[in-house]
């Protein structure tokens, strides 16, 4: 039984072995939150993935009767969150499902699509910003942040307990038996919730600009989202804050990412003598190999970063792969406020770097300069070339 606050309990389900969320790499696995509130009226805000639900259950059985329960608040519609709603009606047939209006679309599309998935239609309580809702001692407050990350999405608030339930936003990807982030180490999870907004969040920073303005008149003790840690610490929860401020603003780091592929290791020479010359001028630089790392991650340090220096050979005309690849998921993460710088090695056809160029406009970035591409194996004096980098980045960067 884990009590958050006086009467209130997560209830949710520990996914230690989860290792990709659609796409995502999830190395430590995650967890979906869900939180029971004992008023007068018991709500349960949020539910698990439907193969969590015995665990949710059991976890709700540990405090109250399920039967009890008079309203099952969904912030978010994405089946992490209410895979297991249609279950746990099944023990609080008389409870309303409280959702945005688009959430109610979606909860319907997800799971009454002609009575397949259940007998008959719930009983929704649709509510928009500045609706409320009284539990007994308690009176909750909603507001919608559509797209941060889905057109459905709101945040639950708890005046009396000073708690904001914001679903995804302000969340990450762990497993842990720890429920609070300054219990698990708050460095760690700050890297999580990075992580976590590059891949889910980045594409809507006009909307958590909103969401965030929105929440300034709130006092808060405690954000408690739908994965991962529990924010409690008031530095933590200023801290989380300001963070997503600064990434929906689209402002990073004076740090430079250098990300590569190869095939014979002559862009792998070029992309390390680029570190090494960055390194030497005394600029933050990381370097990242496609083969190596993953997109989730290789994203998460292009969300802090300035300046990117993507590297590639040229295969069948083409840049690599794995590098169109993440070329792609940038463009639908829709970077801005970054520039970038192209370099490679290619056989006898350089037409593919023109490909790699565009790609990386049409996924928000800034080229500049002209690219390095060098013919097969490059010379010591190529190498040596590719400082030209640094004075370029020097003025991107503000160095
Ligand atoms: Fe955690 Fe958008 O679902």
């Amino acid at each position: 039984m884990h009590s958050i606050s006086p009467d209130i309990y997560w209830t949710g389900y520990i996914d230690w072995d989860l290792r990709n969320f659609h796409g995502y790499d999830t190395p430590s696995g995650s967890t979906y939150n869900s939180y029971l509130i004992l008023d007068e009226k018991p709500t349960l805000i949020d539910t698990v993935k439907y193969y969590g639900f015995d665990e949710m259950i059991s976890r709700i059985k540990e405090v109250i009767d399920p039967d009890k329960i008079q309203y099952i608040i969904s912030n978010h519609t994405e089946m992490d969150h209410s895979g297991s709603i249609d279950s746990l009606l099944k023990f609080c047939p008389q409870a309303q499902v409280v959702c945005s209006p688009k959430g109610c679309e979606g909860l319907r599309k997800h799971f009454l699509p002609s009575g397949t998935r259940s007998e008959k239609d719930w009983n929704f309580k649709v509510v928009n910003t500045g609706d409320e809702l009284n539990i007994g001692k308690r009176t909750l407050k909603f507001f919608l942040m559509p797209m941060v990350h889905w057109p459905d999405s709101m945040a639950t608030y708890s005046p009396q307990d000073k708690i904001l339930f914001p679903n995804d936003a302000f969340g990450q990807h762990r497993a842990s038996v720890e429920r609070y982030a300054d219990e698990a180490g708050a460095d760690v999870i700050f890297e999580d919730a990075a992580k976590y907004y590059a891949n889910i969040v980045m594409p809507y920073g006009n909307q958590v600009l909103k969401a965030l303005e929105a929440l300034k008149p709130m006092v808060i003790d405690m954000i408690c989202p739908s994965h991962g840690l529990i924010w409690r610490r008031k530095e933590d929860i200023a801290k989380i804050v300001h963070l997503y401020e600064k990434w929906a603003n689209y402002q990073a780091d004076k740090k430079v990412l250098i990300v590569y592929d190869t095939m014979w290791n002559s862009t792998k020479q070029m992309a390390e003598k680029l570190q090494e010359i960055f390194d030497r001028e005394g600029i933050f630089v990381k370097l990242v190999s496609l083969q190596a790392g993953h997109m989730s991650d290789i994203v998460t340090d292009i969300l802090t970063s300035k300046l990117v220096i993507f590297g590639t050979p040229i295969l069948n005309n083409r840049m690599l792969p794995t590098m169109a690849g993440l070329l792609m998921y940038l463009k639908g993460l829709k970077c801005r406020n970054k520039y970038a710088m192209t370099f490679g090695s290619y056989g006898w056809s350089m037409v593919g770097f023109k490909e790699l160029e565009t790609s990386i406009q049409d996924a928000g970035f800034e080229l500049v300069g002209q690219g390095k591409y060098v013919q097969f194996i490059p010379s010591a004096s190529d190498l040596e070339g590719l400082a030209y980098a640094v004075t370029t980045a020097k003025t991107l960067i503000g160095q």
